[in-house]
């Protein structure tokens, strides 16, 4: 079968250029909506790494984007960036008139469970409404294609385990016929953006894909999430977090795993169907804790030799926090032929080896917003 999508990587360009200049010497290109957060970042890092169509890189920039995540490939000639909303439906079908994306991968979303808990409404309008008129606008474009570039289009969906909602100690990993049962509002804005986008298939025909991921983690993530939050309180000083008993449990997925894998459902993904895509790495909290603490000792000790560990505390729980997510990946693995590239132990190191790299890539995104956000999530949340 001809691949969607050539690998062979062309040239970086000797100066830089303007991007508009160079969208239009470019021939394809793929839509990425959410580029400027965590995963979209990395994804569009290893695109351009290795294939040749470029990205136009279509974000908001809402707290959790930021164009730093992608200033090695601000003078590449194959991107372009694009500030909008996914709901603003004009703005959307402009861009994908004007560039004539080969695929759209969306991963624009309110992506935190905690801030969905304390404002839903965001989560509403851009998980749910947002991926509507993005869908919309999807539609009246691959309407408009013809040949090879109409059989070609794909609208990738990027979408979360949470939907599946909280499994028993014993139980299997959700499957992709497992049901849904989302127990917050982010899950359930997800769960209905899944819903839209299957409903999308099968009404419309469009050519979608679906994937559900575990947690991932990795390069450029936002330190309101667990691994990267601890992290750097940890360098600072200050004390772990960890909710409840610490005993709740997830599935890891290192972020460059995760993207391998969405290029292989791009490429050969059966249209309309869905993709579980886990790391094969239940932890419980505390244990996600404990091994960043232990990397932290041995790669960069604490004045004075105390370790880590001695900095965690227990703090009261989010409501509705579900117990455990797993994710059965058999289907990905059998039809794909993806796996994980890395165990949590090496995922893990790489990931606190480039924070401490990157000490003024943190400073930047720890400023502002980011410290109103934590100074009342975590002043609300008092011992147990
Ligand atoms: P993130 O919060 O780091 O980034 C989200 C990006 O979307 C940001 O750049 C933001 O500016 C942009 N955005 C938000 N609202 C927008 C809008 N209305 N229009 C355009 N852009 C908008 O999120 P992430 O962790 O990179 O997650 C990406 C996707 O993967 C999300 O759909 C999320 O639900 C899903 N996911 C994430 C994880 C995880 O562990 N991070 C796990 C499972 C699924
Ligand atoms: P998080 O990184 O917010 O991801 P998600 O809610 O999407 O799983 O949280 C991961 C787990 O860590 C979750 O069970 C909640 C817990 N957690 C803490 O114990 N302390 C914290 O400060 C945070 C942010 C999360």
């Amino acid at each position: 079968m001809r691949a969607l999508f050539n690998r062979a990587p062309i040239a970086r360009p000797k100066r830089a250029v303007s991007a508009i200049d160079a969208c239009e010497r470019t021939r394809s290109m793929i839509l990425v909506t959410g580029g400027a957060g965590f995963i979209g970042a990395n994804f569009i890092h290893s695109w351009l790494a290795g294939m040749s169509a470029g990205v136009i890189n279509f974000d908001k920039l809402t707290y959790a984007g930021n164009r730093g995540n992608l200033r090695s490939v601000e003078a590449d000639p194959r991107y372009l960036f694009v500030q909008g909303d996914i709901g603003d439906f004009e703005l959307v079908t402009r861009a994908l008139d004007a560039h004539k994306p080969l695929a759209i991968v969306n991963f624009a979303a309110e992506s935190h469970v905690d801030r969905s808990i304390r404002g839903p409404e965001d989560f509403i309008q851009t998980n749910v409404v947002g991926t509507f008129r993005l869908l919309e606008a999807a539609r009246a474009y691959w309407g408009g294609l013809a040949g090879e570039e109409r059989s070609r289009f794909r609208f990738l969906h990027v979408s979360t385990d949470e939907v599946y909602g909280s499994l028993e100690p014993q139980q299997a990993g959700s499957n992709e016929k497992s049901a849904y049962a989302p127990n917050n509002p982010y899950a359930a804005s997800k769960a209905a953006s899944d819903h839209l986008v299957r409903a999308y298939h099968r009404t419309y025909g469009l050519p979608t894909l679906t994937t559900n991921c575990s947690n991932n983690y990795g390069p450029y993530q936002f330190p309101e999430k667990l691994i990267p939050l601890v992290l750097l309180n940890a360098l600072a000083g200050k004390s772990l977090p960890v909710y409840g008993d610490g005993q709740n449990v997830r599935d890891w997925l290192y972020v460059c795993d995760h993207c391998a894998a969405l290029r292989h459902v791009l490429e050969r993904g059966r249209i309309g169907e869905t993709y579980n895509i886990g790391g094969s790495c239940e932890k419980t909290n505390i244990e996600v804790v404990l091994t960043v603490c232990r990397i932290l000792d041995q790669l960069r000790p604490q004045p004075g030799g105390r370790a880590y560990q001695s900095l965690i505390t227990h703090v009261s729980d989010r409501p509705g926090h579900d117990r455990r997510y797993a994710i059965d990946s058999a289907k990905i693995r059998a039809e794909l032929g993806w796996k994980p590239a890395e165990s949590f132990e090496s995922g893990l190191r790489k990931t606190v080896q480039w924070y401490l790299r990157n000490g003024d890539w943190t400073a930047a995104v720890s400023s502002g917003e980011y410290r109103r956000w934590v100074d009342n999530n975590y002043a609300l949340r008092e011992a147990p």
